[in-house]
């Protein structure tokens, strides 16, 4: 199952951005890549290049019992979303409930991707605790905890350590990104080599602050496309290849592609 699912117990770390660039750099290896926003924010498809008038979503359709295959947006990148979508209080409880108390809920829904040679879903959660990380951790999924150099993520540490967090009772191992590593700030650097010598083989990778990224989000571009010299590209492509090597099924072969329209 090619799933990898981006979690933090602290919020604006940088989850929903790391979830499009590491989208994008994916694809850029060669993947079929598909990205699930479960977060009521919604997002995640700004930073795929959809407008803000973009309103269609999973949550709307979650009473069907239809596979999202059929809702996935081929947005401009090519790279296909899910997005959260508009939705009013009683579809948002609903599909809460439904995560919660359908334990194959989201695996029937994802259904057929989630086995799909050459095809990677990533998936972008709410902050901490929600039944969005309780579904997908009941999933054979990677999960990838976002970290920021900073004293408040530090904070946080023993809260990732326990337990039921990430599902670690189910034998499941997390991974972590320290996200906006700067270089240039005494503390940065200090709470970097925390979490560096904490995590040991359990970090994934390290990503530089880059103001180009922000920039990128704003005018609706791939930090690829809008910054192609930037520090920030060798990181995320660092991460894209450890992620590619680390999903069982992640290549496919040319003739099982499938039209994400
Ligand atoms: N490596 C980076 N360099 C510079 N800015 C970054 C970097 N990563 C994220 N940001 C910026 O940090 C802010 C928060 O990012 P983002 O919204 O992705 O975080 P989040 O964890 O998804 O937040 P939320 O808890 O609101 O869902 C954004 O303005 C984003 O552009
Ligand atoms: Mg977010």
């Amino acid at each position: 199952m090619n799933l990898v699912y981006l979690t933090s117990p602290k919020g604006g770390v940088g989850r929903t951005t790391l979830t499009a660039n590491l989208a994008f750099a994916l694809q850029r290896l060669g993947h079929q890549v598909v990205v699930l926003d479960l977060d009521v924010q919604n997002s995640l498809r700004l930073h795929m290049g959809l407008s803000v008038a973009e309103h269609r979503g999973v949550v709307a359709q979650s009473q069907h019992n239809s596979d999202w295959r059929e809702h996935i947006i081929e947005t401009p990148s090519g790279v296909g979303l899910l997005p959260y979508g508009q939705a009013t209080k009683a579809q948002r409880e609903g599909f809460n409930t439904l995560l919660r108390q359908e334990p194959d809920f989201l695996e029937h829904r994802l259904g057929s991707l989630l086995h799909q040679p050459g095809c990677i879903t990533l998936v972008d959660l709410p902050t901490g605790p929600s039944s969005g990380l309780d579904a997908v951790k009941r999933m054979d999924g990677l999960g990838v905890v976002v970290l920021m150099a900073d004293g408040c993520s530090a904070a946080t540490m023993p809260l990732v350590g326990q337990d039921h967090y990430l599902g670690a009772e189910a034998g499941k191992r997390a991974l972590y990104i320290i996200n906006q590593i700067y270089i240039r700030s005494r503390l940065n650097r200090d709470c970097a080599e925390f979490f560096e010598n904490r995590l040991g083989s359990a970090l994934l990778g390290r990503v530089h602050r880059d103001e180009a990224i922000p920039e990128a989000t704003a005018s609706l571009q791939s930090i690829f496309e809008y910054a192609p010299t930037s520090a920030v590209i060798q990181d995320l492509e660092d991460i894209a290849r450890s992620i590619s090597r680390m999903l069982p099924d992640a290549y496919g072969h040319d003739s099982m592609k499938f039209s994400l329209r």
